[in-house]
């Protein structure tokens, strides 16, 4: 069953009910401020940090499950109330449309000949977010209808705002002047910034002071002040400042008014932080408002906004003839992609923003999807990342954003993390050819007085793996790898204590064929690095390495139909079939497979039919099978969920992709991209009452086969399945890739896919490319600017050049 329709024109999902089966979301705003608004009109904003400088209070998990917005109420002259949302107060209306595009969303509800919409967007360079009202009398007689406007402040620090009420509740402070409410909650101590929400015209009262608008005991569906009418100009002390303005509206028939609200987010110099003795120093606020106060700069601004998508999605567009298909890879996957970059995993639905940092391991993969939209942040990202690596190769597992350190508590130890330093690294270089950051200055652990070239990080990460190998001469796991619910070393036995954390056996024997893999995959990159630096026995001497791991992979990581999991701290066998349950993990079949350990052999594809016999169901390829059905203390977390749900047999979208790539690899399409078609969100909009998350984005994880609820998603957006379903499909499935020395063009997606066109924009050279697809598994002939070439690399242009390829596969 479908809640709405992809707008492909204008880039938007169009949702036509409210009662859609789980908030869907949007993203709104690209560089510092940033904030989430669900269909009908939830969630919350906040500058850079979503913990430390969190503008709204959002009450994650509540009931209903969506609670705190920007909320809009409309009072009829008979005294209904409703909002264009549909949320807060849920009076039936007579239609509805959300419309979720590219940093911007626009919800229009219905009711009696009043349309109301609701426009919302963080402009480029500004840190507010412009909620634009829309309110049009498309009946025959005037009406006159009473406005209230609700936001509720979060007291910036957005674990303490949830937690340390016998302080909090004394410390809101406002100040209200004409049609501007400012919150300036620790204004008069160590904070110098406040926010503020205006409207562009005279109001007919505020509020401020939440019980004053509700009534202590009312919700947001029923408020006292909208119900009855009037606002109580309550000036908020302590307890919970909200930012309320009521306004009179009349529209003759026909009319139609524009109202513009700015939520605004303002630091001042420490200097310059008062106006005088107590009163806060508006002058920056002035002008934000002024910037925004006629609709015509709303207008300009979203014009802006969307010139800049445009621009961003021309690097890589596809017309394959498939719609789904083109949607997927020309709007939602590289969106997808860069909310990961702006977001991390802090700020979603499912995430509450007061957890974890950026990952190590998660940033260098999410770079592989933004790093052709934004090179040279992503530039920036790479340093910052290998700033929190640890002198000997190892690193920490997570950083904070606002002060780009390492996080002590999550620590280091996992022991796959260096690997993808390199990973994210080639991607880029690849994409840029700035081969010059490998001789950028990086310091180890933020220290300065430890730096070291960028190169001297990747030689480290290299050889962390080499110089930590196991009985089996296999990379030893260490607190966990990719996957983090595998935890060898951490016996516990002791409720609340931390999986990833704990570690109370001395790590010195359980070994990952997973990082294995990896180490096979990845290691050529970092020997062609050294190679291109003029280290030719450094490349020689890696090259070795990785070929004796991968020996090591078939001597002692292989269980006869497909490559192991892992040993576990005891030295048995982690996903083989002499195992009881998790006798096969996908982990080691999409890695192993895509390093092409023992292709000539049969190996790959053995693994590979393996996943297909037993891992695939119709929603995806589950993480492992047979589910764990009791908790193993020497698993760790994977066996901590109840079967079918994430790492126990989940569909872990992320790592689906891997599978992908590798049956490319071996020339099988139709495999590929069937495996393809099962979990990307267009294709399973038809099923969006079982799926349940947004129909636009991937998420995290699909419930298994062994689940109650098979096929139904959770934890949508913030998740690495997005950069890596965008490599497989732009990568290999349409076949499109940066090499070291050209562009590869080699297009593997079975026969379903006829002809198709692409343009790819890469070193500044347009490259458009048309493809005769007869699926030959990746035997390609190419010709370029009409003439024929060996092989599948087209040489690198010069910028600004455009050239033809004509390719046939
Ligand atoms: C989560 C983590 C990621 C990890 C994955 C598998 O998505 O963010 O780092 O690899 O789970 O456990
Ligand atoms: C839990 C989750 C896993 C995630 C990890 C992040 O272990 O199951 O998916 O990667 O938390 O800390």
């Amino acid at each position: 069953m479908r809640y709405g329709n992809f707008d492909d024109a204008r880039k938007e999902y169009v949702i036509t009910t409210p009662k859609t089966p789980y908030p869907w979301i949007n993203y709104l705003g690209s560089d510092r401020f940033f904030g989430l608004i669900s269909h009908q009109g939830g969630g919350y904003c906040f500058y850079r940090d979503a913990r430390l400088r969190r503008l709204l209070r959002f009450r994650y998990n509540n009931v209903p499950t969506d609670t705190g917005g920007r909320y809009f109420y409309v009072r009829e002259a008979d005294g209904t109330v409703w909002n264009p949302t549909f949320a807060p107060v849920k009076t039936e209306l007579d239609s509805f449309e959300c419309r979720h595009g590219l940093g911007y969303t626009r919800i229009t509800g219905k009711r009696r000949g009043l349309s109301v919409e609701l426009l919302a967007f963080v402009p480029n360079g500004h840190d507010a977010e412009i909620h634009q009202l829309t309110l049009k009398n498309e009946g025959t007689a005037p009406r006159e209808v009473k406005l209230f406007s609700l936001l509720e402040f979060c007291l910036w620090n957005a674990w303490d705002d949830q937690t340390n009420f016998q302080r909090n509740l004394n410390t809101g402070e406002v100040e209200v002047l004409g049609s501007t409410i400012y919150h300036k909650h620790e204004y008069r101590e160590r904070r110098n910034h406040f926010a503020f929400y205006h409207v562009n015209q005279p109001v007919a009262g505020f509020d401020t002071d939440r019980e004053s608008f509700f009534g202590l005991y009312n919700g947001f569906h029923d408020p006292d002040v909208v119900t009855s009418g009037k606002s109580k100009n309550s000036v908020a002390s302590g307890w919970s400042p909200i930012a309320s303005f009521g306004l009179d509206v009349k529209l003759a028939p026909g009319e139609e008014k524009k109202i513009v609200f700015v939520l605004g987010y303002v630091e001042n110099p420490k200097e310059e932080k008062w106006e005088k003795p107590g009163v806060i120093n508006k002058k920056r606020a002035e002008g934000l408002i002024e910037a925004f106060s006629k609709p015509e700069q709303v207008t300009a601004a979203l014009e802006k906004l969307k010139a800049g998508w445009e621009g961003l999605l021309s690097t890589y567009r596809v017309s394959s003839g498939d719609e789904k298909l083109d949607r997927m890879v020309n709007v939602w996957n590289p969106y997808q992609c860069m909310v990961t970059f702006n977001m991390s995993r802090s700020a979603s639905y499912f995430e509450s923003g007061i957890g974890r940092g950026m990952g190590f391991r998660d940033s260098n993969q999410d770079l592989l999807g933004f790093v052709h939209l934004v090179p040279e942040r992503a530039r920036e990202r790479i340093i910052d990342i290998a700033s929190t690596q640890f002198p000997d190769g190892s690193a920490y597992h997570q950083y904070q954003p606002l002060t780009k350190r390492g996080n002590h508590e999550a620590g280091s130890g996992f022991n796959d993390d260096p690997l993808w330093l390199i990973l994210g690294t080639a991607a880029y270089i690849k994409e840029t050819g700035d081969a010059a950051i490998l001789d950028e200055s990086v310091p180890f652990n933020n220290d300065e007085n430890n730096k070291a070239p960028l190169f001297e990080h990747l030689k480290r990460s290299f050889y962390h793996v080499t110089e930590n190998l196991g009985p089996h001469g296999l990379p030893l796991i260490g607190r966990a790898d990719w996957n983090d619910c595998l935890n060898l070393n951490c016996f516990s036995e002791t409720p609340d204590e931390p999986y990833q954390t704990t570690e109370n056996k001395k790590g010195r024997t359980a070994e990952s064929i997973f990082i294995a893999g990896m180490f096979v995959a990845i290691g050529p990159e970092y020997a062609t690095i050294a190679e291109k630096r003029g280290l030719a026995d450094e490349a020689k001497k890696a090259r070795e390495l990785v070929k004796k791991m991968s020996e090591t992979v078939l001597t002692h990581g292989w269980d006869g139909d497909w490559y192991l999991r892992a040993y576990d701290f005891f030295g048995n066998k982690v996903g083989s079939k002499e195992c009881e349950d998790g006798q096969i993990f996908i982990e080691p079949q999409g890695y192993c497979s895509m390093a092409g350990i023992g292709l000539e052999s049969g190996h790959v594809k053995k693994a590979l039919d393996s996943v297909k016999a037993r891992l695939d169901t119709k929603y995806g390829i589950v993480l492992q099978q047979p589910a764990y059905k009791t908790y193993h203390l020497e698993l760790g977390e994977i066996s901590s969920y109840p079967p079918g749900y994430k790492e126990n047999a989940g569909i872990f979208c992320h790592n689906n992709p891997w599978v992908i790539i590798a049956e490319t690899m071996i020339g099988r399409g139709d495999q590929a991209f069937d495996y393809y078609k099962k979990i990307a969100p267009a294709y399973l909009e038809e099923i969006s009452d079982v799926h349940r998350t947004e129909p636009y984005v991937y998420s995290q994880m699909i419930a298994g086969r062994d689940a109650v609820r098979h096929g139904e998603a959770k934890n949508s957006w913030l998740t690495g399945t997005a950069a890596w379903n965008f490599v497989a499909v732009s990568q290999y499935l349409l076949g499109v890739k940066p090499e070291w020395d050209g562009l590869s063009v080699k297009p593997v997606i079975g026969k379903e896919i006829g002809e198709f066109s692409l343009e790819r924009r890469c070193r500044g050279a347009t490259y458009k490319i048309r493809v005769k697809n007869q699926g030959r598994g990746g035997k390609v002939a190419l010709k370029v600017n009409g003439k024929p070439i060996e092989g599948h690399l087209v040489p690198y242009a010069p910028s600004g050049s455009t050239v033809e390829v004509d390719c046939e596969a």
